[in-house]
């Protein structure tokens, strides 16, 4: 009998973003929403880190040294999420998670509350509000933290979202704004002459495009067929995730979130209004792994008790690793590409969430006029360099 290979179809789109996580669903909800043909291609649309991430919105209590403009990007997307928190759910009839519930950063030793002073002198220097608690204040805000919290940061403008919520919404709200979905892996990007023409997908399909847009978090730096100058320099950074239930006897738990840094790692409680409490995250520099450890989990747990010793009492309902897209700067990659016709949306390392409703606007407008707006400009790929003797990226002189 004669093997036939199936015919190759070819489909022409404006755009099409390779990733259905959060960030290329909101770069295809925007370019939709502009009027733009849109296609995403992802062989679970909508999954991704968003399944893991707790949803912290943590543009002043995440504040690092070395990261202020990294810090205006979030904070400008911080502003926005109450507006796109509206209009997503209008648009998609779902309900994001967004809770408007402020965070308490707290420190249990002397060296933790040095640190936590430190930040609340940068956040002051940077104009961030934020109010220095003691621990009494501290508990009389949560009574459930523990008796030997030494003081704490109130950042009442901290907030959260339901990352899982969040990607259903937009996933909804990408089908009604026209975008095509392509459930399969993007194999490689089509090159034709000096620009990006597209991609082709895993089942033959050819899909050519005015614009290509990579969005594939940490395998953004995966796809063949992107030139070595311009594959984008993203790590994969592993995050452990724990999810328990309050149950309603002891509701509320905790009011907001709360936070700490125990023996240098960030531990952070995240609850919800549907009695989830979300305990992360480990920060692990393993490549491809998302196993979840017992060392993983007993980090958190031991930590988390630290911060609330009543957590003992609640049922482990989940335990969950993802991958963090992390940069060689911790920002993001957003806007074109030294390819003409290939943009990135992706590093967004520990802020994809925050930055969901920025990069979504940030992206629209790369689209549609071919440049960064002001805002976004300290994010340029073409920040990164490769290091001709040694090929690693650097980055580009100011
Ligand atoms: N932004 C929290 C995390 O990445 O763990």
């Amino acid at each position: 009998m004669q093997s036939r290979t199936p015919p190759r179809t070819t489909r022409t789109t404006d755009v099409v973003v390779v990733g259905g996580g959060i960030i290329g669903l909101v770069t295809a909800w925007r370019a939709a929403q502009r009027g733009l043909s849109t296609a995403v291609v992802d062989p679970e649309p909508g999954g991704g880190a968003a399944q893991v991430a707790a949803g912290m919105l943590a543009a002043v209590t995440e504040l690092h040294y070395g990261e202020q403009t990294l810090l205006a990007l979030n904070v400008a997307s911080a502003q926005r999420y109450p507006d796109f928190a509206a209009e997503l759910t209008e648009a998609s009839g779902r309900d994001l998670g967004y809770r408007a519930c402020g965070t308490l950063a707290v420190a249990l030793d002397s060296d933790d509350r040095a640190h936590l002073r430190e930040l609340h002198a940068l956040q002051q220097q940077s104009g961030l509000a934020s109010e220095w608690l003691s621990g009494r204040e501290c508990r009389r805000l949560e009574p459930m933290l523990a008796p030997g919290v030494r003081g704490g940061l109130r950042v009442d403008g901290d907030h959260q979202v339901d990352p899982r919520r969040l990607a259903a919404a937009l996933l909804v709200a990408c089908e009604r704004a026209g975008v095509v979905f392509h459930r399969v892996w993007a194999e490689r990007l089509t090159v034709t002459g000096d620009r990006a023409t597209g991609v082709v997908l895993a089942d033959g399909t050819a899909l050519d495009a005015g614009q290509t847009v990579l969005a594939a978090g940490s395998l953004s730096g995966r796809l063949a067929g992107v030139p070595e100058g311009v594959l984008p320099p993203v790590r994969p950074v592993k995050g452990q995730v724990l999810r328990l239930t309050v149950p309603e006897r002891y509701a509320p738990f905790l009011s907001r979130t709360v936070r700490a840094v125990v023996r240098g790692s960030h531990v952070y409680l995240v609850p919800r209004e549907n009695g989830e409490l979300v305990v992360g995250a480990t920060s692990e520099e393993l490549g491809w792994d998302t196993t979840v450890t017992a060392g993983g989990v007993y980090e958190l747990l031991r930590d988390a008790h630290e911060l609330v010793p009543g957590i003992t009492e609640l049922p482990l309902t989940e335990t969950r690793a993802g991958l963090r897209p992390g940069s060689p700067d911790n920002a993001p990659l957003l806007g074109p590409t030294a390819l003409p016709g290939l943009q990135l949306a992706t590093g967004h390392y520990r802020n994809g969430v925050l930055l969901t409703p920025v990069t979504g606007d940030v992206m629209a407008h790369a689209l549609t006029t071919g440049e960064l707006p002001d805002e976004a400009r300290g994010f340029t790929p073409e920040r990164f360099v490769r290091d001709p003797l040694t090929q690693r990226f650097m980055e580009q002189p100011a």
